[in-house]
């Protein structure tokens, strides 16, 4: 990896830079749209001799090969990709937690309940700091090791900033963490300061985050870890092929992502096209996209003007993660969802709840902004867009101990409010299971035992 031979291209108007070229926001100078990272040797768009282009059995070989080897980048579930995402100059810059590889468990119970026989879960909250930021965070944190930061920074719902402070803490780097006050997860905010970063919590919410921290960016020499750095989705496509590879390189029918700021649907979307591109597989999947209904500007976008103008709107969602009012990357999604003919859907607050819970009772569990896949995926298969005989893949983002909080709140009785609640009630009630609290006497727990035997 001794020249990492890439380069960026606008996906807005095209222009084409090298990496020394980018501005500290990463948006393009003649047009602000945001960057792709492109490799003129194989990517698309580049006239590279065929010859060039990386064989596609041997790369399926050496990714399989490199999993029994006791090489740090290796071991790495992003890095023993690293062909595809040649975006160092020196291996010896990797910065790696040994993300990546996760699990792809099949949801039988809940392959019942939809009707879809064969329904995956991919885990992405099986990383090391508990969410799919990882993938991305050691591509992007290696690049700023690589270039010779001090510090980097990002404004975050909670997750980004673990994984962030996590990985600049494993590299001897410093971090600024700009948080929305009040409005993550404890589990996160620990995290982050776990780590060691300087965790900031402004008065404000998520995308008022982002402004600020575009002002400091301009202003202090700290390095932009937020999605908008075209890196972060290079190390987040891995985990599509980590999929196409747990499947014998057949692609799924259906992939079904949380949308927030939009970049996992998008490095999703790249990845599964760079595989049709190099022959890896023969078709894409359909990509969707659910959104939490108080915070759903694409889907939005996508019933008003099919997606060619995204207004944005004031979030809320119990799903924090994914209370994100204006997504950065919104065009790049919207061209995912048309290239691959999947859809936008959106998801109320009881059906995400209740969708956490049957995930849970899997023995799997996730965070709140990772069951808006599997609310979505009802919906899909009632709106007849998913077909029973189909192969469908949930993204899951987030461990479920990210966010205990709303898990205990739901199992209480106390999460939603009575209208939230509405038809939903039956279903809800019935996954309920509230600790119970007695005095310490074999008795009384034999008795509740007999109870738990008749429900
Ligand atoms: N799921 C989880 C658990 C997340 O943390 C996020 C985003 C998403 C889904 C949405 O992904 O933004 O790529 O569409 N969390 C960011 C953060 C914004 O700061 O941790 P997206």
């Amino acid at each position: 990896m001794e020249n990492s031979g890439h380069q960026l291209r606008c996906t807005g108007c095209g222009r084409v830079s090298e990496q020394r070229e980018l501005k500290a926001d990463f948006r393009c100078p003649d047009c602000g749209d945001l960057y792709e990272v492109v490799y003129p040797s194989w990517s698309a768009g580049f006239a590279a001799a065929e010859e060039k282009k990386p064989n596609a059995s041997a790369l399926r070989w050496l990714w399989k090969e490199r999993c029994s080897s006791n090489e740090e980048a290796d071991q790495s579930g992003v890095w023993r990709f690293r062909e595809l995402l040649h975006i160092l100059r020196d291996e010896k810059n990797i910065v790696s937690l040994r993300e990546g590889n996760t699990p792809l468990y099949s949801l039988r119970r809940t392959a019942r309940s939809t009707g879809i026989a064969k329904l995956y879960a991919k885990h992405q909250g099986m990383n090391p700091t508990g969410s799919f930021k990882d993938t991305g965070m050691t591509a992007a944190l290696s690049v700023a090791y690589e270039l010779g930061y001090e510090w980097v920074a990002c404004a975050s719902t909670g997750n980004t900033s673990a994984a962030m402070a996590a990985y600049a803490a494993r590299a001897g780097m410093r971090s600024l963490v700009l948080i929305p006050q009040g409005k993550i997860a404890w589990g996160k905010l620990s995290q982050a300061i776990d780590y060691g970063a300087l965790t900031i919590q402004l008065r404000t919410d998520f995308d008022g985050c982002v402004r600020v921290l575009a002002e400091i960016v301009r202003r202090a020499p700290v390095y932009l870890l937020n999605s908008v750095n075209p890196y972060r989705l290079e190390g987040q496509k891995t985990p599509a092929l980590e999929i196409a590879e747990a499947l014998e390189w057949e692609v799924p029918d259906h992939v079904i992502v949380p949308g927030g700021n939009l970049a996992n649907s998008s490095a999703l979307g790249k990845a599964f096209l760079e595989m049709k591109h190099l022959g890896l597989t023969a078709r894409l999947p359909k990509i969707s996209v659910i959104q939490a209904e108080g915070a759903n500007p694409l889907y939005r976008a996508m019933r008003e003007n099919g997606g060619e103008a995204l207004y944005p709107v004031e979030a809320h969602t119990r799903a924090s993660a994914i209370r994100i009012g204006n997504p950065a990357s919104w065009k790049k999604a919207v061209r995912v969802i048309r290239e691959t003919g999947g859809w936008c859907e959106q998801a109320s607050e009881a059906e995400i709840a209740l969708a956490k819970a049957e995930i849970g009772e899997e023995g799997i569990g996730c965070e709140p902004a990772s069951a808006v896949t599997l609310a979505g995926l009802k919906k899909l298969v009632r709106e007849g867009k998913v077909q029973s005989q189909e192969t469908v893949v949930l993204l899951l983002t987030g461990h479920t101990l990210k966010d205990s909080d709303y898990t205990i709140a739901y199992h209480r009785g106390d999460l939603l409010r009575p209208d939230e609640v509405g038809a939903l009630r039956t279903e809800i009630e019935v996954t309920r299971r509230n600790a119970v609290e007695m005095d310490a006497s074999a008795d009384l727990v034999l008795r509740e035992l007999e109870r738990a035997k008749e429900r």
